[in-house]
């Protein structure tokens, strides 16, 4: 049986349309998931949408319309912009979903009835666009250390989760599991900023928001947006039900990629739920930096960016996919603009890549009608290529494992470099003039198409649309997980060349 492989993404807020920041964590997640798959991994990819508390009720009421009426509108724009981003994920959880709710219920009830959930007072300090509770030194001038606005104060009747009593099981969760929050920086800022310091009990319901999913043995109790929005990682395998199919293939979760300022909902309550539901903790959190534009935070309010298809329609899919797997290394902030995306196509995508392909396959045209086979004229730097070409497994597995995304495609395109190089030093127009040199021009044009179809391969995972173009100009079958090395006895029959990437003129 295959091995199986979890992976999620945070279910966003659909308080507006998605931007590219959001763009950003699912499709590295796509990527990461499209890579297993390759690898022969019986993934299953999560994404979906966090639709209550208060902040969605505010904006709804602001529209004139329910908050259902709200969310829906937001998760088919944001269905619409997954799919113009090739996002492959295989289940979309919205926190609607009857079953979820239903679901959700039975946690709270169960870790009730269990003592781990008690009815209390809360006095607090609440920021309602993140919907957190704040201590009085955890914020920064008086305001919210996530967003800078104001807290407003809040005393209400509330449950509360023993989250205290987990400090030091979740300190030897993380002694034990080395990888479990990563990059490593980020678990020190934990430790040493949340759990140190002390684990209070956390308030988990509200009787102050009303859009949510109500305490089912005490209604006028809505439960914690975060209790609700965590269990989306179980409640979709079916959990309750321990016996689900679903539930006993995937769990526990392999990665949750989140963004940095959540991380520590994922690495501190999330295990500590789990903790006391007594099911195994995931294996990994994965904190990712920010995309910026213009040093800031990409925000609705600033009107600093574009709906991403804008970028889509201008630029290409892969050009804007490609970018945000590129640009910035996994786990650091970094910059999102235009003139960084297009420098990054011209360079990468079309001087590299494109024009590869491309001067490939009309050579193989030109001089032997597209039909291509190996004559094994070979010549001793014919055997870098082949070197590199059939090391990427294994670089490209130990740069994912790390989730050093930017870096495997680097090394990929490393490969496309090579051949470029191959082209100058091998010099087939050369060869071309030759009679006597057919053969072995035969065998240059095979080694590079070889080369090409192997580093395709892996392609698919990070630029799907492309990948598929290729392996439609080189009219081969050999995509899978069983073709990844460099074989000396396949032949080519070449498709007429598809243009792969436009060259973009900057404005
Ligand atoms: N609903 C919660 C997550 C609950 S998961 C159980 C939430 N939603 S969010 O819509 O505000 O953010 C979702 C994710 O998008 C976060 O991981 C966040 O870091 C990411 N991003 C939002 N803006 C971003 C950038 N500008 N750059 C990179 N990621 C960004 O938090």
């Amino acid at each position: 049986m295959n091995k199986k492989f979890y992976i999620t993404t945070p279910i966003y807020y659909p308080s507006a349309n998605f931007h590219i920041g959001h763009c950003y964590t699912t499709i590295a997640a796509d990527a990461i998931a499209r890579f297993k798959r390759l690898l022969g991994y019986d993934v299953f990819f999560q994404t979906g949408t966090d639709e209550h508390g208060a902040k969605i009720a505010q904006k709804a009421a602001e529209a004139g319309v329910t908050p259902k009426e709200y969310v829906d509108k937001i998760i088919e724009n944001a269905k619409d912009l997954w799919q113009s981003l090739d996002i492959s994920y295989d289940y979309f959880i919205r926190t609607t979903d009857e079953s979820h709710k239903k679901s959700v219920q039975a946690i709270f009830k169960q870790l009730y009835n269990q003592g781990d959930i008690y009815k209390g007072k809360y006095k607090g300090l609440y920021c309602v666009p993140c919907e957190s509770f704040w201590t009085e030194t955890q914020l920064i001038d008086g305001k919210c250390p996530d967003c800078g606005r104001e807290v407003k104060e809040v005393t209400e009747e509330a449950y509360f989760f023993k989250l205290s009593k987990y400090q030091d099981k979740l300190l030897d969760l993380y002694e034990k599991n080395s990888n479990f929050i990563l990059p490593i920086s980020r678990k020190n800022e934990l430790v040493n900023n949340f759990i140190k310091p002390g684990l209070e009990d956390l308030c988990v319901s509200r009787t102050s928001v009303k859009w949510g999913i109500p305490v089912d043995f005490d209604p006028k109790h809505v439960i914690y947006v975060w209790i609700d929005a965590l269990s989306n990682y179980i409640t979709s395998l079916g959990y309750p039900n321990k016996d689900s199919e679903l539930f006993k293939k995937y769990w526990p979760a392999d990665i949750h990629l989140v963004g940095k300022e959540i991380t520590r909902f994922h690495a501190i309550i999330w295990p500590a739920l789990l903790m006391a539901l007594g099911i195994d903790t995931p294996k990994q959190v994965f904190g990712h930096g920010w995309l910026v534009i213009n040093g800031g935070k990409i925000s609705k309010s600033l009107g600093n960016y574009k709906d991403p298809r804008e970028y889509i329609s201008s630029y290409g899919i892969d050009a804007v996919r490609y970018f945000v797997l590129r640009e910035v290394p996994f786990g650091a902030d970094g910059t999102f603009s235009e003139e960084a995306l297009i420098n990054r196509t011209n360079a990468d995508l079309v001087n590299n890549l494109g024009n590869l392909v491309n001067r490939t396959v009309s050579m193989a045209h030109k001089y032997f009608n597209g039909k291509i086979e190996n004559k094994k004229i070979s010549e001793n730097y014919d055997n870098e290529l082949k070197e590199v070409v059939n090391n990427l497994d294994k670089v490209l597995i130990e740069k994912m494992d790390g989730l050093k995304i930017n870096e495997a495609l680097d090394e990929l395109f490393e490969i496309f470099r090579k051949c470029n190089k191959y082209i100058d030093e091998s010099t087939p127009w050369v060869l071309a003039k030759e009679e006597d040199k057919k053969d072995r021009l035969e065998t240059v044009l095979y080694n590079l198409l070889e080369s090409i179809r192997v580093a395709t391969v892996y392609l698919q995972a990070y630029l799907p649309d492309t990948a598929s173009k290729i392996f439609k100009t080189l009219n081969t079958d050999k995509k899978d997980n069983n073709n990844k090395s460099f074989n000396e006895d396949n032949s080519y029959n070449l498709s007429e060349a598809t243009h792969l990437f436009d060259r973009i003129e900057v404005k």
